[in-house]
C-alpha cells in the first residue's frame, strides 16, 4: 500500500479529512460523549502532531486515523482509573498549564477505511501511531481499547470478555488481538471509559428505535445495553473498554 503520513501540522483541514471515514465508521450515538465533545477541537490545535491520516498515494484518499495525545503520567499501570478514555482527555488538558514533563501516550482512536477492515492494515496504524510517541520520547502507549466484537454480546460481562480466548492462546476479540500480537499488555477493565448522556426523543434519533418504557435496552454498535428513564426524559450509555499498554 502506497501512503503516506498527513499530521495536523502538516494540513490545517485534518479533521475534515479524517472525518471521510470516522463518521461512518461509528454509530450515531457515539458521537455524543460529553468529554470527548468538549475537548476535540482542543486536541486537534494543541497536539495537532499526535493526530493523522494515512492518504494513498495518487488517488489522495484517507486509508486510516489515528488519533492520540500525551499525558503528564507515569504511575502503575493497575491505578488507571476506571474512566478511561474520558479521564486521559481530562487529565491531558487539565495539566496544561503545569507544563510538566510528559511520559506517556494515550491512545484515542484508530479508524480503517472500510475496503481495508480485515486485511491487517491496523497492524501499521497502530505502529505508526506508537512512533509519535516513541520519536517524542514518550515511555508507553495506553489505550483505553475497545473490543471491536464486544457489541455482539452485549449481554456479557467485559471482565468476561476479555478473558475469552482462542485456542493459541491469542484474545478472541481481533482488537484486542492486534494490540497483543504487537506486545501490549491487557491490564484491566475501564467500566465508565465514556459517558453518552441524552435526552429519550436523542437516543431515538441516534437509535432509529423507540423506547415507550424505562428499562435496559440492546442498541447496535453498542458494547452494552443502555438505559432509559423515561419519567426523567434520560438515557444513559455508560461504555466499559479495557486498557491495554505498549513499552514504547
Ligand atoms: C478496529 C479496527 C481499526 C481494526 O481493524 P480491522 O481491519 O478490523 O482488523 P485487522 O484486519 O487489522 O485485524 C485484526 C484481527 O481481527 C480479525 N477480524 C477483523 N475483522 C473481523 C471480523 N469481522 N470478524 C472476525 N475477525 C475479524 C482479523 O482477522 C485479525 O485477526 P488476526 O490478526 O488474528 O488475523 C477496525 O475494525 C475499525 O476501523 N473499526 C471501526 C472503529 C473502531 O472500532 N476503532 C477501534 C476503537 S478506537
Amino acid at each position: 500500500m502506497d501512503y503516506r503520513i498527513v499530521t495536523g501540522r502538516d494540513t490545517a483541514n485534518l479533521k475534515d479529512l479524517q472525518d471521510e471515514i470516522v463518521v461512518p465508521a461509528w454509530p450515531e450515538f457515539m458521537m455524543h460523549d460529553g468529554c470527548v465533545n468538549k475537548y476535540w477541537n482542543e486536541l486537534h490545535r494543541r497536539y495537532a502532531e499526535y493526530q493523522f491520516v494515512l492518504r494513498e498515494e495518487g488517488s489522495q484518499r484517507v486509508l486510516a486515523v489515528g488519533n492520540s495525545m500525551p499525558l503528564v503520567w507515569d504511575g502503575d499501570l493497575e491505578d488507571l482509573p476506571d474512566e478511561g478514555l474520558d479521564w486521559a482527555l481530562k487529565s491531558c488538558f487539565e495539566n496544561l498549564t503545569h507544563e510538566k514533563k510528559h511520559h506517556t501516550q494515550c491512545a484515542f482512536q484508530i479508524v480503517v477505511a472500510p475496503d481495508l477492515l480485515g486485511t491487517g492494515f491496523s497492524y501499521e496504524v497502530v505502529k505508526l501511531m506508537m512512533n509519535i510517541g516513541r520519536e517524542r520520547g514518550l515511555d508507553r502507549l495506553i489505550a483505553p481499547v475497545r473490543p471491536n466484537m464486544k457489541s455482539r454480546y452485549p449481554l456479557t460481562p467485559m471482565e468476561s470478555y476479555i478473558g475469552w480466548q482462542r485456542e493459541d492462546g491469542l484474545p478472541f476479540d481481533g482488537w484486542m488481538r492486534v494490540h497483543t500480537r504487537l506486545g501490549a499488555e491487557t491490564v484491566k477493565v475501564c467500566s465508565k471509559s465514556m459517558l453518552i448522556e441524552g435526552t429519550v426523543a436523542d437516543w431515538q434519533k441516534w437509535t432509529g428505535m423507540k423506547f415507550f418504557e424505562s428499562g435496559q435496552y440492546i442498541v447496535p454498535g453498542a458494547l452494552v445495553p443502555i438505559e432509559i428513564d423515561s419519567e426523567a426524559d434520560k438515557g444513559t450509555y455508560i461504555e466499559p473498554n479495557v486498557w491495554m499498554a505498549h513499552r514504547l
